[in-house]
């Protein structure tokens, strides 16, 4: 049998889009019937695979996107939404293959369901791109979402505190801004997209910081200073407000955590 370690490792590596999608739905069919090993001797790549020939900017670099509804902005709007998504599948997968050993098999199923709705999230948005002539990998992207989790592999309150609860909650700020633009301009496929998409990410923060508080118990922490410090020590941007009080609030992230931090 495959180890779980082996496992997710192979689709972390594996960078062609649609076989990371596939890849990821079938480690998760293997995990939920049982026909994966626990062992977590093989370590997790420093950085998975992306598809050969994506340009990666750095942040300040990116082309600044127009807000009209032009075919190219529509693309570049899609195109930014693909790549967040794509990067979610991978974090997702970092996260159970390398803390899962430390953490549990709870944790680990957790993160893979995590993993294959980032997966269906990055299907859905692709389609979206392929109707309208493009697909992922046809524009540059910005290089910073994979940075959160390299600062953060030593140390899984970190992991958790910067990508779930700060990179996933800022998911729930912009997108229903994002979809009321998208159904403004009369696409409602995409409007439905991203409601969709916001309902999946109010519980994938609802996973984080569930299983963040669980560590801070573990530690004799306090849930909201620890997230504080760490946030303030491995994240380099900056919190921005409007927040999403209501869907934060839901997933367990009330104001305690981030108020006084923007
Ligand atoms: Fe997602
Ligand atoms: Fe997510």
């Amino acid at each position: 049998m495959t180890s779980v370690s082996e496992a997710i490792r192979r689709v972390l590596l594996t960078g062609e889009p649609r076989a990371k999608v596939m890849a990821t739905r079938a480690l998760v069919r293997q995990w939920r019937r049982g026909a994966l090993t626990w062992d977590f001797a093989v370590e997790m790549p420093d950085r998975p695979s992306w598809p050969a020939g994506l340009v990666l900017l750095p942040p300040n670099r990116m082309p600044r996107r127009g807000r009209g509804g032009s075919l190219r902005n529509r693309i570049a709007l899609w195109h930014s939404l693909a790549h967040i998504e794509f990067v979610a599948i991978d974090l997702a997968l970092d996260m159970a293959g390398r803390f899962g050993a430390a953490r549990g098999p709870e944790f680990v199923g957790d993160f893979l369901a995590v993993a294959a709705d980032e997966a269906m999230h990055f299907a859905l948005i692709d389609r979206r791109l392929r109707t309208l002539d493009s697909y992922y990998g046809a524009l540059p992207v910005h290089d910073g979402l994979w940075e959160a989790a390299f600062e953060t592999r030593h140390d899984v309150a970190a992991r958790l505190a910067v990508v779930p609860m700060v990179l996933e909650a800022r998911g729930l700020d912009v997108t229903p801004a994002t979809r009321d633009r998208v159904a403004a301009l009369g696409d409602d496929a995409g409007a439905r997209i991203l409601e969709r998409i916001l309902d999946d990410e109010i519980r994938h923060v609802a996973t984080g910081t569930r299983h963040f508080v669980a560590v801070c118990r573990e530690r004799i922490e306090t849930p909201e200073i620890l997230w504080k410090m760490l946030v303030a020590r491995h994240f380099r941007g900056a919190l921005k407000p409007p927040f999403n009080d209501s869907a934060r609030l839901s997933a367990g992230l009330s104001r305690e955590y981030y108020a006084g931090v923007a």
